[in-house]
């Protein structure tokens, strides 16, 4: 599939495969999947667990090419005019921390223990802007207020264990911003936290791109999220890109009935009895050669199980891979 290209998109990836190792061989887990992601839009991916957002995202950051259990088996990740994948190590750790940026889910894996955050945040600095130990300290201190970390003068002293999960959540980001990223990604990034430092985070995310004019591919699997801070989304399911377009028509108006799941599982602030998918999504190998969302849909017909179903993109800019797409009603949510 083709996606939507303009002297504004900052990363545009084209026909991803990863591959994984399961006990029966290689199996395909992120299966041709392209998307584009322009300065200042916050893209979200979305989709169950195991559908394939997070090797996509490791993919993108050139983190798996020399991994025993996945591999990039096809496709381009492109940062303007640059190949990521063709890069050589090298190249690839010029680009990452400087203009590739990632933050994780759970910000305890990422920040070493044994160092205080201004060194860790000053590291990157240091290595890719050839600062001096004392810049790269104040500009630390400047981060950590930029993401609200209060008393950042003397806190930049304190290592990760002396922060709260919210807090370190906003350490993973000055961190990831210190060298001013063209593209950051965010993987799950608010959801260890609770419900109201989840909206500061979410809140301080948005203004950060405002101010940065980053692009940013936000993962989720909670479309609340998704409609809340993107603009945009590409919905997962087993691997494939189903739907994806610009997040208000999305889920106003869903065409692949498992966004459209996905929406009903929602919950709703009025009294409606909470619903979630039938079944669950097939293991890696385990694919059939028809729609992989057939055996769980409520629309499924027969035709829907014996012909590989193609991402169509529509004229208004929407991509879906659903063969009765044009036939069908479906639901979306205010
Ligand atoms: N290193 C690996 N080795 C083997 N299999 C893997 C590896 N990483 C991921 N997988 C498998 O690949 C599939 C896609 O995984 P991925 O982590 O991308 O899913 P995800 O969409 O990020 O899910 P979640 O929402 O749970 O984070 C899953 O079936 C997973 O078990
Ligand atoms: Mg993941």
């Amino acid at each position: 599939m083709t996606v939507q290209d303009s002297a504004t998109t900052a990363l545009r990836v084209k026909e991803l495969c990863v591959d994984v190792a399961t006990p029966e061989g290689w199996a395909t887990v992120v299966e041709d999947v392209s998307l584009a992601v322009d300065v200042g839009e916050i893209h979200g991916l979305v989709g169950e667990s195991g559908s394939g957002k997070s090797l996509t995202a490791m993919a993108i950051m050139g983190l798996i090419t020399h991994s025993q259990s996945a591999r990039v088996t096809g496709g381009e990740v492109l940062l303007g005019d640059v190949d990521l994948l063709k890069l050589s190590n090298r190249d690839l750790r010029r680009h990452q921390g400087k203009d590739l940026a990632m933050v994780f889910q759970e910000p305890m894996t990422s920040l070493n223990p044994a160092f205080t955050v201004a060194d860790q945040i000053g590291e990157s600095i240091r290595y890719h802007l050839g600062a001096s130990r004392k810049e790269a300290r104040e500009r630390s201190i400047e981060l950590l207020e930029e993401v609200g970390i209060a008393d950042a003068r003397r806190r930049c002293n304190d290592y990760p264990h002396q922060f709260s999960g919210g807090m370190r959540q906003r350490v993973m980001l000055a961190v990831a911003l210190a060298c001013e990223p063209r593209l950051l990604i965010a993987d799950e990034p608010t959801t260890a936290l609770d419900v109201t430092v989840q909206a500061q985070m979410l809140e301080l995310i948005r203004s950060l791109v405002e101010r940065h004019g980053m692009a940013v591919i936000f993962i989720t699997h909670d479309l609340g999220v998704i409609a809340e801070i993107c603009d945009r989304t590409t919905v997962f399911y087993a691997g494939q890109v189903i739907e994806s377009g610009l997040v208000g028509e999305v889920i106003k108006g869903p065409r692949h009935p498992y966004t459209e799941g996905l929406l009903r599982s929602v919950p709703a602030d009025d009294d409606l009895p909470l619903w979630w998918i039938d079944g669950s999504p097939p293991l890696p190998g385990q694919v059939s050669s028809g729609c992989r969302f057939s055996p769980r849909c409520e629309y499924s017909k027969n035709e829907c199980d014996t012909h590989a179903v193609p991402l169509r993109l529509s004229a208004d800019g929407r991509a879906i891979r659903c063969a009765l797409a044009d036939d069908l009603s479906l639901n979306g949510r205010d």
